[in-house]
């Protein structure tokens, strides 16, 4: 809970200065993922966490698109991280079980100082609310239950808010040999498939 206590003060104050949307999520433009009803005030929803089971795949890999801004994530979601991975894996859902967020990790088979988030996303009606953090506390703790002593995530570098949401959790880019200043961030370009640049993140726990 150490990375609640330091940003709940800052978040405390950006609430209530906030910008947040009135009504959480309110798009009905027939999308999948689409059709949440409103919410009545800016406050943050009570969410209820819990580890996801393989009947949550269809809700997640409908808005996960449309939740990393329109880039095609689905085909990096296939069904088996719900199937593999639930028992460090975590989803966020409203009292009326609307999709706040979710996290996909694993504690890696082969790197057994490791633990490894695939993906992490807050629904964009309720970001910057302290959500993708709490879901990484939970693996944090996952990890630390398991041995594991650092946490790696992988991402685009031209992904601003992933580096600037990471490093406020405690994240460091791994800038050594093979890294390149890509959009500002150390990252290895040409990592995967021989085309697409990766900022390697990592965290002490
Ligand atoms: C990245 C993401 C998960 C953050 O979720 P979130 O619930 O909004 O994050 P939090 O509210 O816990 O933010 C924690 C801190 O991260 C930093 N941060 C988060 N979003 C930020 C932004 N848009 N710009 C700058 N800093 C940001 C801030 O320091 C923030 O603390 P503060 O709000 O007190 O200033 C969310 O933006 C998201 O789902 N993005 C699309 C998916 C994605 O890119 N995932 C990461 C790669 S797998």
């Amino acid at each position: 809970m150490k990375v609640s206590r330091r940003l709940a003060e800052r978040r405390v104050a950006h609430v209530r200065e906030s910008t947040v949307r009135p009504e959480w999520p309110r798009r009905t433009n027939g999308r999948a993922g689409a059709g949440y009803a409103p919410a009545v005030t800016a406050e943050r929803p009570e969410i209820r966490y819990r580890r996801p089971t393989e009947a949550d795949y269809r809700a997640i890999v409908t808005v996960v698109n449309d939740w990393w801004g329109g880039r095609p994530i689905d085909v990096l979601l296939p069904r088996l991280w719900l199937q593999h991975f639930t028992r460090t894996s975590w989803v966020g859902e409203s009292d009326t079980g609307r999709l706040a967020g979710f996290l996909v990790g694993f504690l890696s088979p082969d790197r057994p100082a490791e633990a490894y988030c695939h993906l992490v996303a807050a629904n964009p009606n309720l970001r910057r609310m302290g959500i993708g953090s709490e879901l990484y506390e939970r693996f944090f703790a996952d990890g630390r239950a398991g041995g594991r002593t650092r946490v790696v995530a992988v991402t685009w570098p031209g992904n601003r808010v992933a580096i600037a949401f990471h490093r406020a959790l405690g994240f460091e880019p791994e800038a050594g040999p093979g890294t390149q200043n890509l959009y500002g961030t150390p990252a290895y370009p040409a990592y995967d498939a021989e085309r697409e640049d990766r900022t390697v993140l990592v965290r002490s726990l």
